[in-house]
C-alpha cells in the first residue's frame, strides 16, 4: 500500500506509540483486503461501548489508551451504552454495572470523543453527506450511512474505528470503492408493508436469504427514514447486509448497474414466515422500543397511542439524548412517563443487563432486536407492530 511521507513516520513510531500501534493496525486491515492508499474520513462512530461487551479487559484497554493521552482527530460519535448515562438508578440498573459502564465514558471522553451514545448518529449531529469516506461501525448505521445517505463506510469493528478515529483515515478499500458498491441480488417486494415492524420482518428475512450480498430492491413504494432504518438493521442482523438499494428511493439506485441479477421474491408468506420465526414468547414482561435508536417522530407516535392510558408493565423507548431532550421539550416524555412508560436515552437494549433485571420475555417491533435478543439476553420475543404491543401492557 502506498504511504506518504506522513504516514511512514507514524509508522516509525515518530508520533508516538499509540499512534505507532493504531496505525500499524489500519496497514494490516489495508493490506489483507488489498488497500492502495490510505484515505480521510469524515467521522467516525466507535463500537464496543457497554461494559456488558467490553468488560474489564476492555475498559483497562480504553483507560490505557485515554492514560497515554490518546485523541481523536475527527469527529467521533459513540455506540449506545448498556444504560442511560444520567437516568440509571431511576431506571434501576445494576450500581456495579454502572459503575463500570462510567469509567468507560470517562476514556472515551478524554480522548475526545462526543458522548453521546447512538445507533443513530444521524439523527444526533453526525451526518455525513453523499459520498463522504467515514469509518462507522455499529451494522444498522452503517447500513444507513451506505445505503439511505450514500456515504460510504465498511463494516468496521470496535479497535479499527477506534484507530480511523485516533489517525483520521482508512485504508481505501471495500464499500469505499463504487465497483463495490453494486447490487448482486434483486429482491422483488410483492407484498404490502403497513406496519414499521413489517420493514423488520422483511429485513429479517432478506438478510437471511442474501447474507453478505448487496440487495437491489424493486416494489417498495414509498418507505419512510424510519422504516428504511428499520430494514437496514434486520439485514444487517440477520444476515451482513451493510448496503441496499430500493428503486426509487435510495440515492445510488439509479446510478448502479443492475441488469442480469439473481432475482428472489417476497410475498405476504414469507412475510408471515417472519413474523412467525421472530415471536419465540407468549406474553411480553417488557416491551423495548427504539431499536435503531427511535427518532422523535417514532417518540412522539408512542406518546400519542399512549395519551391517557396505564401502563400494567414497563415500556421503554430507546433513543439518543438529543432525540430525548426534544422529546422532553414537546411534553412527549411527559405524556409516556404519566401512562408508566419510560424514554431511556443512551442504551442499546440488546448490550443492557435487562436479564439481570429479571425480563424474561421482551415485546418489540425491530427485527433487528428480535434477532439478537434470544442470544444476547436470553429472552424470549415477542415481534409485532407498536399498536399489538402496546395493547399486550395495557
Ligand atoms: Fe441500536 Fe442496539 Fe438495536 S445498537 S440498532 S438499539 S441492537
Amino acid at each position: 500500500m502506498y504511504l506518504t511521507k506522513e504516514e511512514e513516520k507514524i509508522l516509525n513510531g515518530e508520533q508516538g506509540e499509540v499512534a505507532e500501534r493504531m496505525f500499524r493496525l489500519l496497514v494490516q486491515l489495508g493490506d489483507i483486503y488489498g488497500a492502495d492508499k490510505m484515505i480521510p474520513v469524515g467521522s467516525v462512530q466507535v463500537a464496543g461501548v457497554s461494559y456488558k461487551s467490553i468488560a474489564d479487559p476492555g475498559t483497562e484497554f480504553l483507560e490505557d489508551l485515554a492514560r497515554k493521552g490518546a485523541k481523536v482527530k475527527v469527529l467521533t460519535y459513540l455506540n449506545p451504552a448498556g444504560m442511560d448515562l444520567e437516568n440509571w438508578e431511576t431506571l434501576k440498573f445494576p450500581k456495579e454495572f454502572a459503575k463500570n459502564q462510567l469509567r468507560i465514558m470517562d476514556a472515551f471522553k478524554s480522548m475526545g470523543i462526543v458522548i453521546t451514545a447512538t445507533c443513530t448518529p444521524y439523527l444526533a449531529g453526525n451526518l455525513p453527506r453523499f459520498r463522504e469516506h467515514i469509518a462507522w461501525s455499529e451494522s444498522s448505521a452503517i447500513s444507513f450511512a451506505n445505503s439511505v445517505i450514500g456515504a460510504r463506510t465498511n463494516r468496521e469493528g470496535g479497535p479499527s474505528a477506534l484507530a480511523a478515529a485516533l489517525l483520521g483515515r482508512t485504508p481505501n478499500y471495500g464499500f469505499h470503492l463504487w465497483e463495490n458498491r453494486q447490487p448482486s441480488i434483486k429482491v422483488k417486494v410483492e407484498t404490502e408493508l403497513t406496519f414499521d415492524a413489517d420493514y423488520g420482518a422483511l429485513g429479517y428475512h432478506v438478510g437471511k436469504q442474501v447474507k453478505n450480498k448487496i440487495p437491489y430492491f424493486v416494489g417498495i413504494k414509498n418507505a419512510d427514514t424510519d422504516q428504511l432504518k428499520s430494514l437496514g438493521a434486520a439485514m444487517a442482523a440477520s444476515g451482513a447486509v451493510a448496503l441496499y438499494h430500493v428503486e426509487g428511493l435510495t440515492p445510488e439506485a439509479d446510478l448502479v448497474k443492475k441488469d442480469n441479477l439473481e432475482t428472489i421474491t417476497v410475498t405476504k408468506k414469507e412475510l408471515d414466515e417472519a413474523y412467525a420465526k421472530l415471536n419465540t414468547g407468549k406474553e411480553p414482561d417488557i416491551v423495548i422500543l427504539g431499536c435503531p435508536h427511535a427518532s422523535l417522530r417514532e417518540i412522539s407516535l408512542v406518546a400519542e397511542k399512549l395519551k391517557g392510558k396505564h401502563l400494567r408493565k414497563p415500556v421503554w423507548v430507546c433513543t439518543s439524548r438529543m432525540m430525548k431532550e426534544a422529546a422532553d421539550r414537546m411534553g412527549f416524555t411527559d405524556t409516556i412517563v404519566k401512562a408508566g412508560g419510560q424514554i431511556v436515552a443512551d442504551t442499546c437494549m440488546v448490550v443492557s443487563p435487562i436479564e439481570d433485571m429479571g425480563y424474561k420475555t421482551t415485546g418489540v417491533n425491530s427485527g433487528k432486536a428480535g434477532n439478537y435478543l434470544p442470544g444476547f439476553c436470553k429472552q424470549n420475543v415477542c415481534f409485532a407492530n407498536l399498536d399489538k404491543l402496546l395493547e399486550a401492557v395495557q
